[in-house]
């Protein structure tokens, strides 16, 4: 019989959204009539914007026609896409970017995880406790890990967000070859300053380790002095990849496009005492085992450049971010501990207790979907996380039942 990837046996049950998911369709099942209110996966509810819309109809009509008609595209991404993400999102705030440094794809969670590809497996890895689940998985799924036991796996580090440190872990005393860090951060919200990301630049500098930046939710920066990229941080483009995402920014969850950046300037050793660019290796990884975004999308992607689009991604997530501030204020009203929601769409509420029990009691007595703090690791013990992605009536009405159910 043909075996299976024995590390998938170390996953402990299933992807944290998909249990979820299954929860609630099992709610939903025994009671049909309840109207669920979800604010527990980030997904945005929002219509796209018309320009990105009125720019992926136009795309189609393209296909249409033979002269218009595009085949495989460049696995890279279109020239057009990479190089409206390189002035907008990077030059523009003065941080130095070359389109060819720009790999479109088609999202963040997927990068994040193939990236993994391109490192060799006997890598120390750190991540943060609490993260996104997708980091650790992955480096299960590639056998980077051990066994798991008390919420960990073996052979991880885990670099712990606590109240006391703000959800912003500071590099250890220890050495790591590899990083991952994700501000604004999900699920905690918090937000790294410009000195806690220098100090991790000058740990990888130090350490020739590389950061695994995850900026999917710098849209919803709002404080002046965050920064909105690794690369504001002098010497970051040695050491940092930078992974994007259209999802949350501009409603493309479904659509699907995101881009990951790696500097020429950042080496990696090919473990025979030479240097590789790890640039060549992800563009030789993606020209291998990727074929692109399709020309609609990424025309529609680019659109969110346009003035128009800006203006109207600018103001959705302006109108995710007026969600975000009830569900603060009015969390902080019933007596909790709230971190997030200021420059990001979630918000971190201390309650102090089991967290999936805390998810049953208001998926059951509230109707209201909500994430489970541990899901996102052990240090989430105790803690729930609430999206702001939703339409008003439907989180003021689910802060009002989540209130009357506490
Ligand atoms: C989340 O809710 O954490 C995200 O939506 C998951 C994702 O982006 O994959």
């Amino acid at each position: 019989m043909i075996k299976m990837n024995p590390h998938y046996a170390k996953l402990n049950a299933s992807y944290l959204f998909s249990t979820i998911a299954q929860k609630i369709e099992a709610f939903q099942a025994a009671h049909p009539d309840t109207d669920l209110i979800r604010l527990g996966i980030g997904d945005v509810t929002h219509g796209l914007a018309k320009p990105c819309v009125d720019a992926m109809k136009q795309a189609a009509d393209e296909m249409g026609s033979d002269t218009g008609f595009r085949g495989y595209g460049p696995e890279q991404g279109y020239e057009f896409l990479r190089a409206a993400i390189a002035e907008h999102d990077f030059r523009s705030r003065g941080v130095e970017m070359s389109a060819d440094e720009v790999f479109v794809s088609d999202g963040a969670k997927c990068d994040s995880g193939n990236f993994l590809d391109v490192l060799a497996a006997d890598i120390q890895v750190g991540v943060p406790d609490p993260v996104y689940p997708v980091y650790v998985d992955t480096n299960v799924m590639s056998g980077r890990t051990g066994t798991y036991s008390d919420g960990r796996y073996e052979g991880l580090a885990y670099l712990e967000g606590t109240r006391e440190n703000g959800f912003v872990p500071p590099p250890p005393s220890y050495h790591l070859d590899l990083i991952y860090l994700c501000f604004p951060n999900n699920p905690t919200g918090a937000t790294a300053t410009r000195e806690q990301l220098s100090a991790w630049v000058a740990y990888a500098r130090e350490h020739e380790a590389l950061i695994l930046f995850d900026a999917a939710y710098e849209r919803f920066i709002r404080s002046p002095d965050v920064p909105h990229s690794i690369y504001e941080i002098d010497g970051a483009r040695s050491c940092a990849v930078e992974i994007r995402s259209f999802s949350k920014t501009a409603g493309f969850t479904g659509t699907r496009c995101a881009f990951t950046v790696v500097p020429k300037e950042i080496e990696v050793s090919d473990g025979n005492g030479s240097v590789r660019s790890l640039h060549s290796l992800w563009n030789r990884r993606q020209s291998t085992k990727f074929n692109g975004v399709s020309y609609p999308i990424q025309r529609s992607a680019e659109a969110v450049y346009s003035p128009e689009g800006t203006h109207a991604v600018d103001s959705r997530i302006q109108y995710y971010m007026e969600n975000a501030s009830i569900i603060r204020e009015r969390m902080e009203r019933a007596g909790y501990a709230v971190t997030g929601g200021l420059d990001s769409p979630y918000i971190w509420v201390e309650t102090g207790t089991d967290s999936w029990s805390f998810f049953d009691r208001l998926l059951n007595e509230a109707g209201v979907v909500i994430t489970p703090g541990v899901g996102f690791g052990r240090m989430g013990e105790g803690f729930i996380r609430i999206s702001a992605f939703n339409h008003r009536e439907k989180v003021e009405e689910a802060m009002e039942r989540i209130v009357r159910a506490l």
